[in-house]
């Protein structure tokens, strides 16, 4: 309930971007329904009809350059909605778990009276997706019990889709059983992964990498938000996922997920540290062993 409540900053803000299909859908319906089969538009009704979108369409084109200029502005208003979506799980986390600590992408740590539990939290995971209208983001919670991810949620808010884990409980999506692929050959996979950007370094060794697995694989998938690659590995969508240079807020639900729907993670030295060296590796028994030849540290 928490996430959810958290995600609906994001629904607003997408529902208030202008859509001009919505509008000219309406116009249509409105012509088709004053001119039933038994009533057909005269040649003139029909171009008169076909000015009026032209028209609608070009007016939301001078709206579009308007809303473009306004973009910084929008960015700003962007940027802020993860912040309050946090400030919302923050605030009803602590209600519902009294005393548990927190780790923020945005806020930072919150240190709890019970030592044994923390919350890792990115309230939007996928931000550039976001910024850039691409539809494919997420809130994601994780739970960690004395240094081990219990418990997971992984929100997509544009897909509504719910995934959920918990340790010893299972993984599911809107109720649905999650289970990783049973792909065994690495040639059948499909894998995804996080491309090191301007900001992070190695990109050589990354690209070495890259090589090894698109010469042995059906395809590689960069998607934008790494909680919801690790979701799409327990959903059986994906065969396996590696990333370096992930937070503990970017896995902490997927690393639960993954594994209570059978899959095997481990960091990119086949390690269980994924937390500390900040790096993933993922997919069935098999796909995590082929996948982690290709992509460890030389
Ligand atoms: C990023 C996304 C992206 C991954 C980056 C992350 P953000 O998180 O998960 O897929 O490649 O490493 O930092 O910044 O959108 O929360
Ligand atoms: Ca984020
Ligand atoms: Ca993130």
């Amino acid at each position: 309930a928490a996430v959810k409540k958290g995600c609906q900053l994001y629904k607003d803000i997408k529902s208030a971007a202008g859509d001009v299909s919505a509008v000219l859908k309406d116009l249509d319906d409105q012509f088709h329904k004053k001119h039933p089969p038994d009533n057909p538009p005269t040649p003139a009704q029909v171009k008169q009809f076909n000015e009026k979108k032209a028209e609608v369409k070009a007016d939301k084109k001078v709206e579009v350059k308007k809303e473009a200029k306004a973009e910084k502005k929008a960015e700003k208003k962007e940027a802020k909605a993860d912040k309050k979506a946090e400030k919302t799980l923050f605030e009803e986390l602590s209600r519902a778990r009294p005393g548990y600590g927190f780790n923020m992408e945005e806020s930072g740590v919150v240190e709890g009276s019970d030592k044994s539990h923390t919350w890792h939290i990115d309230p939007l995971d996928g931000t550039m997706n976001f910024m850039h209208g691409v539809p494919h983001f997420a809130i994601s919670v994780g739970l960690e019990r004395d240094n081990q991810p219990i418990a997971g949620v992984i929100y997509d808010p544009i897909k509504d889709e719910l995934f959920i884990a918990e340790r010893g409980k299972g993984a599911f999506v809107n109720n649905r059983r999650l289970r990783v692929s049973g792909r065994i050959d690495v040639v059948d996979g499909v894998f995804a992964t996080g491309i090191p950007t301007i900001s992070k370094s190695n990109h050589p060794a990354y690209l070495k990498k890259l090589a090894n697995v698109m010469a042995r694989s059906s395809g590689i998938r960069r998607m934008g938000a790494a909680a919801l690659d690790l979701a799409y590995v327990a959903a059986g969508r994906f065969d396996g996922y590696w990333e370096e240079g992930l937070q503990s807020w970017d896995m902490a639900a997927g690393i639960v997920m993954i594994r209570e729907a059978g899959g095997f993670v481990s960091d990119l030295q086949g390690k269980d540290l994924m937390m500390e060296s900040r790096s993933v590796v993922c997919g069935n028994e098999t796909m995590h062993k082929i996948l982690l030849g290709m992509v460890k540290d030389a």
